[in-house]
């Protein structure tokens, strides 16, 4: 009996190492933790139940028959994250890189399927060379596996992906197909063909940071949600995002204790706006005048800076918070900043994260570039995410909301709750000058001065238009508010809007122009 119980510690023994002492050493001396270092930085202390810790890969070909590491490559189970129950797996790069075999395959899926099962998050921490290429299409196979059961999990758990080194060629679409990804600079990459392919095929020069890092994958693909300076705040992140999202789609996410401090009324908020409707003013002040302190966390924060999204709580309750922001190219809306907007609100839909949306935006970016890259089928996907998402919809227009981007972000005719608008919004199609312009045209042209005659027009219009009023008398406004009162009744309203139900009609599922 002694013996069997030595047999079992020296497995275990021998599991814990991965790929060997001389690997952990190669893994840290690259800045890196090994997967077991961050699954115990990540979970609770001594939560962490891992799951098919002896099991060995089944391939003989090239000589692995010889070659065997129990756990084969990733360390799976699940454990806590802030007392709430997360599936994980951790690819180890010191078993053939962290690269996936049919039976690493077979690990992920299990806790996949778990976690499906039992209706908790899955967080994926990757770091591996791909594909086990000694095992041909059983890998690739493997890879299959796990994209389906990603996409039957979206929307009914969430699934975090953490990229912490490698990940390249076909494992890229996993973590594109999860909610959130988070990225580690210098240390990690993404990308579809690597640099010496890249050199081949288009004869371009580029090193694997500069073609798929943090950097690039957080300004200028977005295919990242964060990019994190290492790897502790990569992990501090993901438990951060957990933190404001509930454990599966039929339940909410939790409130975090709140006690009115008797400053609801927010004086700072009066001033934020400027007198000059075009000058700038940056929108996370207003965010920030609004939420609850310190409970803002930016999504997306390096692309398309032009409109601004995160999470954050009110009165301790978990919100989505969209906002143009006025300070990047005026806030306007264009194809980056709409399928931005357009999927935060679809995971904040999926998730059952109430939306806050506040407006100040001149319209859509004009251009070819716009144009034939898509601005109508991208502007779409806004106007379809919030069309039909069913939380609780609040809009506060700060400033402008012009033309079919009015209608876009999140008005009342397309089914939000309730909208505020603050005394110096401006409800028009267009901004007074241009309107002035094109409907008196013939007026200005014959007028002995034009340029008084343009002043004079434009005073008419904005007299009648650049107000919130005309949209309040009609009721597409249902509140006009200070500044200063925005939290307290935003407060009062997502409270009202708490047991809120609405269906979308039946149907097998809608066609998003993607
Ligand atoms: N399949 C099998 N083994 C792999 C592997 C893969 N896809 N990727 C890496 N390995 C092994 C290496 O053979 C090496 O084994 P060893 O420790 O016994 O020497 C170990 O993993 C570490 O790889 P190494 O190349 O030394 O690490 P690195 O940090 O210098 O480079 C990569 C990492 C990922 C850039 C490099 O390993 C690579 O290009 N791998 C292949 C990527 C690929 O084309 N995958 C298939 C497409 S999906």
């Amino acid at each position: 009996k002694a013996e069997k119980s030595a047999e079992l510690k020296r497995k275990n023994e021998e599991a814990l190492l991965g790929g060997g002492q001389k690997r952990i050493d190669s893994q840290h001396s690259k800045g890196k933790l090994t997967a077991r270092e961050r699954i115990d930085m990540f979970l609770d202390p001594g939560t962490f139940q891992e799951i098919d810790k002896f099991v060995m890969h089944r391939t003989k070909d090239f000589g692995l028959d010889k070659e065997h590491y129990l756990g084969d490559g990733v360390v799976t189970g699940y454990g806590k994250v802030n007392g709430r129950l997360v599936f994980l797996y951790s690819q180890d790069f010191t078993v053939f890189g962290g690269s996936l075999s049919e039976t690493h395959a077979e690990k992920i899926c299990k806790i996949m399927d778990m976690a499906m099962k039992n209706g908790a998050p899955v967080v994926g921490l990757n770091d591996s060379g791909g594909a086990r290429i000694q095992e041909g299409v059983n890998s690739l196979g493997g890879y299959a596996d796990i994209f389906y059961r990603n996409t039957l999990a979206s929307g009914v758990v969430p699934q975090i992906s953490a990229i912490m080194g490698p990940c390249a060629g076909g494992a890229v679409y996993s973590p594109a197909i999860t909610d959130f990804i988070l990225m580690v600079e210098n240390t990690s990459y993404m990308f579809v063909t690597g640099p010496n392919v890249v050199k081949t095929v288009t004869q371009e020069t580029v090193s694997a940071e500069e073609l798929g890092g943090a950097s690039a994958h957080s300004t200028k693909s977005g295919v990242t949600h964060f990019a994190c300076a290492n790897e502790v705040e990569c992990l501090e992140h993901v438990k951060k995002i957990l933190s404001y999202l509930p454990q599966n789609c039929e339940e909410t996410a939790p409130v975090y204790p709140y006690e009115n401090g008797g400053d609801e009324i927010r004086p700072e908020l009066e001033d934020l706006v400027p007198d000059n409707p075009n000058h700038p003013y940056d929108i996370r002040e207003v965010i920030s005048g609004i939420v609850d302190s310190e409970s803002f966390l930016e999504v997306h924060e390096n692309y398309a800076d032009n409109i601004v999204v995160g999470f954050a709580r009110i009165a301790g309750r978990s919100i989505g918070v969209v906002g143009n922001q006025p300070q990047s190219m005026a806030g306007v809306l264009d194809n980056h900043a709409s399928t931005k907007a357009a999927r935060f609100v679809r995971t904040c839909d999926s998730y059952n994260v109430p939306l806050l949306v506040l407006v100040d935006v001149p319209g859509f970016l004009p251009g070819t570039d716009q144009e034939w890259n898509g601005i109508i089928s991208n502007g779409a996907k806004l106007l379809y995410a919030f069309s039909e998402a069913t939380v609780p919809r609040i809009t506060v227009i700060t400033r402008k909301a012009y033309g079919g981007a009015y209608d876009v972000m999140n008005s009342k005719h397309i089914g939000a709750d309730l909208n505020y608008a603050w005394p110096t919004a401006e409800i028009a199609v267009m901004g007074a000058k241009g309107a002035a312009e094109i409907i008196f045209k013939k007026e200005i042209s014959e007028a002995e001065n034009p340029q008084t005659k343009i002043d004079e027009k434009v005073e008419e219009y904005t007299a009648k238009f650049a107000n919130p009023y005309r949209a309040a008398h009609r009721g597409y406004i249902d509140e006009v508010i200070n500044p200063s009162e925005t939290r307290a009744k935003l407060i009062t309203a997502f409270q009202m809007l708490e047991n809120k139900v609405d269906r979308i009609p039946r149907k097998k599922h809608g066609n998003i122009p993607l």
